[in-house]
């Protein structure tokens, strides 16, 4: 990262600097040769050559001593003058040099930044790898100890309980990983929507799991990979809506996708997809989720200070706040913590009427506490503008496309409204099909 904003665009202005003093000492230099010449040889001081030996003999140099040859003193102004004119073109090629230097950084510094990704999520599976199996870690200096980020990775077993699923992922999956999207009937529509935009975005490696054979059917007529299973949901989700009970069913499914070794992006299907977002994913904690979030306190997380003036002194008491990650859009990696967080997500709403996403919270959130033992999973919200909610998109980035035209979203989910549909459309509309006024008749929030 330095290397844009520090050295190279450092060495660029001293250049500058030391070139304009040089220039500046040749011309006093120039100037005062010039008129002390004058002065010890007023007549001239090549009057001894002829003009066309003085071509011959001194070059370009020669031409201005030619046609001033009664003016000997301006021929060395004039001569200055020339290089000058050489050094300040010099310059100019050197700038436009430099400033293809300097996309060329920049270029290098994004597969840069790509490899330092890389390489730390190898440091951090070899660093796992040797807190399971190895001996105690010897403790070091201030500031070289980190902790893991990620618990050990799970392999399948020698006996695959799902042979089918097995033989399935091995065709769709891409490096072990894959977009998944579970839907039934009543939302074919939204999602056509969604899989014809994964199709635009050149993503390959996703699958639907259809909840029944309407569905499935769908899926195979639009050659969408498809994984045909049961839904059994819980008695207990029964009641909370049909939406409400898919999401539960989710977190159960998704446990046999992690148990054969695979990640995956969990996706509802009310969202669009503009970018393949395996190229934006950090794969560097167990759980990495878009959030409900719409500015940096609220999606990352803040010191919210209540105040009881009651207290006088000790009015203010900090409390820690952050908007939920949003379980609709998620990737989670096939480790022994997020398996255990799915486990428990799914016995949880097996028992309780719950909202699928609050459980999902609190499981990951809430810290080990008289009768109840946290997870600690790891985890990280992705980039509110760049895995968008549609609170971000509707109340800020369309009211002010030339503020944010420098944000190009991976996905966007119409999370916060309930016209999802029309959403989703208008959203293709806007972004894909580049209709600048698509987003306009939608109001902020639902009316
Ligand atoms: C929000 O956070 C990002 C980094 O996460 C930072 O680059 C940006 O400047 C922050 N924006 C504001 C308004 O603080």
């Amino acid at each position: 990262m330095g290397r844009k904003d520090g050295p190279s665009w450092g060495s660029r202005g001293g250049g500058g600097g030391v070139f304009s003093s040089r220039i500046t000492i040749a011309v006093v230099i120039g100037i005062t040769l010039g008129s002390f010449l004058a002065y010890i040889s007023p007549h001239g001081f090549f009057l001894h050559s002829t003009p066309t030996d003085t071509r011959n003999s001194h070059g370009s140099v020669a031409s201005s001593a030619r046609t001033n040859t009664e003016l000997p003193a301006s021929s060395f102004s004039h001569r200055i003058a020339l290089t000058e004119d050489a050094k300040i073109a010099k310059i100019q090629e050197e700038l436009t040099a430099q400033k293809k230097e300097n996309d060329r950084l920049l270029k290098e510094r994004i597969d840069l930044k790509r490899q330092i990704l890389e390489l730390s999520r190898e440091k951090n599976a070899a660093q796992t790898k040797a807190m399971t199996f190895g001996p105690p870690v010897k403790a070091g200096p201030v500031g070289t100890m980190k902790s893991l980020r990620t618990f050990p990775t799970v392999e399948p077993g020698n006996e695959i309980t799902n042979p089918e699923l097995a033989e399935l992922l091995q065709e769709v999956a891409i490096n072990r990983e894959l977009i998944v999207g579970v839907s039934n009937r009543n939302v074919l529509q939204m999602l056509k929507v969604w899989f014809d935009s994964i199709k635009v975005a050149g993503i390959k490696n996703y699958l639907v799991i259809a909840l029944d054979d309407h569905t499935a059917d769908f899926c195979r007529e639009n050659k969408v990979p498809v994984y045909r299973r049961d839904a059994t949901i819980s008695s207990a989700q029964k009641d909370t809506g049909d939406n409400h009970a898919v999401s539960g069913l989710k977190f159960h499914l998704l446990r046999e996708f992690l148990v054969l070794g695979y990640s995956v992006l969990l996706s509802d299907v009310d969202i669009v997809y503009l970018q393949n977002p395996f190229d934006h994913i950090y794969r560097d904690c167990d759980v990495e989720s878009m959030t409900d979030g719409f500015d940096n306190l609220t999606a990352y997380g803040y010191d919210d200070v209540s105040d009881d003036a009651s207290m006088g002194w000790a009015r203010y008491a900090h409390t820690m706040r952050i908007w939920v990650f949003n379980s609709g859009l998620f990737y989670i990696r096939p480790t022994v913590a997020s398996i255990e967080l799915l486990d428990r997500v799914t016995l949880r709403l097996s028992k309780e009427k719950a909202w699928d996403q609050a459980v999902f919270n609190e499981e990951l959130f809430f810290p080990s506490h008289p009768g109840y033992e946290g997870l600690h999973a790891s985890r990280r919200v992705m980039d509110f503008y760049q895995f968008l909610n549609s609170k971000v998109l509707f109340k800020t980035i369309r009211k002010e496309p030339a503020n944010y035209a420098h944000i190009k979203p991976v996905t966007i989910h119409v999370n916060y409204h309930p016209d999802k549909l029309d959403r989703m459309l208008g959203i293709v509309e806007y972004y894909i099909k580049g209709i600048k006024n698509a987003l306009d008749k939608f109001p902020d929030g639902s009316e």
